[in-house]
């Protein structure tokens, strides 16, 4: 998904050795369709040549304030009048000073104060662990904060100078999910949401077990959709090889006992539940420690199924007087999706149900869901799941906010 097509983004790069890193970044925005330009301080140059930065974005790097090659001479102002963010990644413990105290000494720093009160400024600090827990940078950068800078990271962990903490710049392919998360609606800011994804796995023995073919790409669209609209999202998902959503907690279970347990666990906190998971409707009741051999005489093993708890239902009979939580279902139907779709979300008990069609969805990168509320139905049509999963939180918000309950 091209997901920055049509978006200006100015990357400056400030001195640090995460210099290496933004050549990735500049590249993961000109793939997601951004045009990039990229301007840099005099001390990132450095650490990576305007060259390789020019090479990378395809534009002309900007370096100096008093560069000739903008006709007007005023590149503090023009590079950024057509821009939809400004990105300083890395942004050192000087470049923070600079921005908290509105320093103009060189191109960089004016360009953001120059700025149009419109375009985002976001910046991702990469420093020695002691710079960034240094008083004097945490005031800076609190001072970013209460100016509306958006401040991504840093991360803990091994620094470059030997030393381990906070301090480093998130990778590149974080920041670029941070960034296409800015460009969102935060439409549930401020809210928590739980969210069941994948597939669950009921063991036979320690080496079998009996699972389908959910791949998790639904349920873990959604809990980036509703990150990116500024919730605290908490992930409870069976077993999936896909990459967990940047900012998103997540639970690893297999069983749909499991499942149950994590949720129950914590859902009573939340304010939607959203169950996206295919859990197996029964399990295998005696399951056996052992790995089972086979009968000498060729008979199948004596596999007894006992059902497994409804998460959704019982999370549902649960909603409290202020509405919380708001509860989502999905329902995989092989046929029949309009009258199955409104049958289930009456006999869940819940506000709002996702329909599809299993087969056409399960590994699937794109789907066609219908809506299934108390006023009838909506088809959302065909597209792929993240745009989909945005559209259902947008959906979901609606909903919250003209619920009178929920909203006190
Ligand atoms: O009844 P059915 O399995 O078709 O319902 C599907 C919905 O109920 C999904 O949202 C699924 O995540 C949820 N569910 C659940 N616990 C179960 C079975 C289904 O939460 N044991």
């Amino acid at each position: 998904m091209m997901e920055l097509t049509g978006k200006k983004i100015v990357l400056g790069l400030s001195g640090g050795v995460a210099c290496y890193k933004a050549a990735e970044l500049c590249r993961a925005f000109t793939k997601a369709g951004a045009s990039v330009q990229v301007v840099m301080t005099e001390a990132a140059t450095h650490f990576i040549t305007a060259v390789t930065m020019q090479a990378l974005s395809g534009r002309q790097v900007y370096t100096d304030q008093w560069d000739p090659r903008v006709s007007n001479n005023m590149a503090h102002i023009d590079v950024t009048r057509d821009a939809d963010a400004i990105v300083v990644a890395p942004c050192s413990t000087d470049f923070i000073r600079k921005l908290a105290h509105g320093a103009c000494d060189d191109l960089l720093s004016t360009m953001c104060v120059a700025r149009p009160r419109h375009v985002p400024l976001l910046i991702a600090p990469a420093m020695n662990v002691e710079m960034w827990q240094n008083p004097a940078t945490q005031r800076n950068v609190q001072q970013l904060r209460d100016d509306g800078i958006t401040i991504f990271g840093p991360a803990a962990g091994d620094q470059a100078c030997g030393e381990v903490g906070l301090g480093r710049m998130l990778e590149p392919e974080q920041l670029l999910e941070e960034v296409i998360a800015s460009f969102q609606q935060k439409v549930l800011a401020g809210k928590r949401i739980m969210i069941t994804a994948g597939p669950t796995f009921e063991p036979i023995d320690p080496v079998r077990g009996i699972t389908n073919l959910s791949s998790g790409k639904m349920g873990y669209a959604v809990a980036r959709a509703a990150r990116e609209a500024g919730a605290e999202v908490t992930l409870v998902s069976g077993p999936v090889t896909l990459p967990v959503p940047f900012g998103v907690q997540r639970i690893n279970v297999q069983s749909a006992q499991q499942m149950f347990d994590a949720v129950m666990a914590d859902v009573d906190h939340q304010h939607i539940f959203i169950a996206v998971a295919a859990v197996a409707d029964w399990r295998i009741a005696n399951a056996s420690e052992q790995k089972l051999k086979k009968n000498p005489d060729g008979t199948a093993p004596d596999l007894k199924f006992e059902q497994n708890p409804d998460i959704l239902a019982t999370v549902a009979a649960r909603t409290n007087l202020a509405g919380h939580p708001y509860c989502v279902g999905f329902a995989a139907e092989s046929e029949n999706l309009v009258k199955f779709g409104a049958d289930k979300r009456e006999k869940k008990g819940i506000p709002l149900l996702v329909g599809n069609i299993g087969h056409h969805t399960f590994g699937q990168d794109d789907n066609t869901i219908i809506l299934f509320d108390e006023n009838g139905h909506t088809i959302l049509p065909r597209a792929d799941k993240l745009t989909l999963a945005r559209q259902l939180i947008s959906e979901i918000s609606k909903r919250i906010s003209q619920h009178s309950l929920f909203a006190k």
